[in-house]
């Protein structure tokens, strides 16, 4: 595959167009401030990732991840890669595609790999997240897509219980795209894949003890290994930002002043209709599919500060994630004329119509362990893999209460079979919200609905600050 050479040469353009003071990458926003101000360094115009795309039905390639230098904010510093690039390529499908990945490890630890949000086999070669590949092992992954899958921005990182937060923060992570049957109108679409990094020196920061429970976050807040990129439309240009949440732990809170945007849906959700929103609030793990349309000026895509709560034995609020600037859009030129919004309308299922054939109601907490550790379990356990947690038989129409009795926010996962946000925190959603991650708030619950029909087999699901994860915050359930 020519792959890397493209990827590296990637890199050289990202390096080569970074100018500036190479501390001066970290802008935290001023939340005074409603528009922001302009990154401080100008990183170029933001890259995407090369594409590898699907032909005749079938994608095969090869995932390498191994320790790289690459350029992070005008430095030259150590990140853990897929092909040499960070993030990872783009794989770019339709439904009913087969992927066919032999993922090379060169690491120095356990890994696998996990197709978020896809909804492919989680058994055998498929995303089998009980799969454990070795430092220098290979492993022949292959997903089915069904026919009926559903279009959307989905993601990859690794998955290997007591180290994946450590190695999706270190730089494993790349986005996969499923392309819609009947295309979205807009000018052009974009990918936006937010991540967050730190650095001791040249290496990836090491997690702290604290950092562990609290749910590690970087300083760098990058958009496609970026930090400061900038973007350049025309005015009435209606562009689509897939934008995904890849950071280990820190929540989005996205704000883009003076410009219009409209949230198609979250993850693979689609809204019946196109939502006006001003903020955008994703999970870690959480998708955005936005559009843009483009009014003259220059507006900053910013993450605003967002509280998930903390422990308050540590003697501050240490997880009021800041905020930062993340992108300068610029728009100039003479203006286009706005294209009407074809949105296709999906055929949305709506659960909150149906009726449900069983309830039940898994328990996030957090508790002092022995030896002044902090447990994080659910519904009393921490992960255990060969335990069944839950049994659903196949077909079921479920709905589940998700209940936080802990002082921090959960972001709740589960894999497979998506599921329709019904209530948050006691209020009821009066949309049709499809999801893969749902926001679980402190001392709070949420309330889904979910579908156990298509595919069978055991997985997982979990809180996605992939800190909470690895400490045990994570059950796995049978469908059969
Ligand atoms: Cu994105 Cu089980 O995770
Ligand atoms: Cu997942
Ligand atoms: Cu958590």
């Amino acid at each position: 595959m020519g792959g890397a050479a493209i990827a590296v040469g990637g890199l050289l353009v990202w390096s080569g167009s970074q100018r500036g003071e190479p501390e001066s990458g970290v802008t935290p926003a001023p939340s005074t401030s409603p528009t922001g101000s302009p990154p401080a360094q100008d990183a170029g115009t933001l890259q995407e990732p090369e594409v590898l795309a699907s032909s005749g039905g079938r994608l095969e390639l090869t995932l390498t991840a191994a320790l790289t230098d690459v350029v992070v904010a005008g430095r030259q510093v150590r990140a853990l890669t897929f092909n040499g690039s960070l993030p990872g390529p783009i794989l770019r499908v339709r439904p009913g595609d087969r992927i066919a990945l032999t993922f090379r490890s060169e690491l120095d630890a356990p890994t696998n790999l996990h197709t978020h949000g896809l909804v492919v086999s989680p058994e055998g070669n498929s995303d089998n997240v009980f799969v454990m590949i070795e430092p220098g092992a290979t492993f022949d992954y292959e997903y089915e897509l069904g026919d009926d899958h559903p279009p959307g921005v989905f993601w990859y990182h690794p998955h290997h219980h007591g180290n994946s937060a450590e190695q999706l923060f270190s730089g494993m992570y790349g986005a996969i795209i499923v392309e819609d049957e009947e295309p979205v109108a807009a000018t052009r679409e974009r990918l936006l894949m937010v991540s967050d990094i730190a650095f001791d020196g040249t290496d990836v920061h090491a997690a702290s003890a604290a950092e562990r429970i609290l749910g590690r976050e970087g300083d760098l807040v990058m958009v496609n290994g970026q930090v400061g990129a900038t973007l350049l439309a025309k005015p009435g240009e209606r562009e689509r930002w897939r934008i995904v949440n890849a950071c280990s732990s820190r929540y989005l809170r996205l704000r883009l002043d003076g410009q219009r945007m409209q949230l198609l849906g979250v993850d693979a959700g689609r809204y019946p209709e196109p939502r006006d929103v001003e903020e955008i609030v994703l999970t870690p793990g959480n998708r955005g599919d936005v559009m843009v349309t483009a009014v003259e000026g220059t507006s900053v895509l910013q993450t605003l500060p967002f509280d998930r709560g903390g422990m308050g034995m540590f003697g501050s609020p240490p997880s009021a994630t800041t905020g930062a600037d993340l992108l300068t859009f610029t728009v100039a030129g003479a203006p286009v004329a706005v294209p009407a919004l074809a949105v296709p309308l999906p055929t949305t299922r709506d659960l909150r119509t149906e009726q449900m054939t069983g309830q039940r109601t898994i328990t996030l907490a957090m508790g002092g362990g022995g030896g002044g550790g902090m447990r994080f379990t659910i519904d009393g356990q921490e992960f255990g893999e060969d335990r069944i947690d839950t049994e659903v038989a196949h077909g079921a129409l479920e709905e589940w209460t998700i209940v936080n009795t802990s002082p921090m926010d959960h972001p709740f996962h589960l894999h497979v079979w998506p599921m329709q946000l019904i209530e948050v925190a006691g209020q009821a959603v009066d949309h049709t919200d499809w999801r893969d991650v749902v926001p679980v708030s402190a001392r709070s619950s949420t309330v889904v609905r979910i579908a156990f029909e298509g595919l069978t087999g055991k997985t997982v699901y979990h809180c996605h600050i992939l800190d909470h994860e690895d400490n045990g915050m994570m059950g796995t359930i049978r469908t059969a």
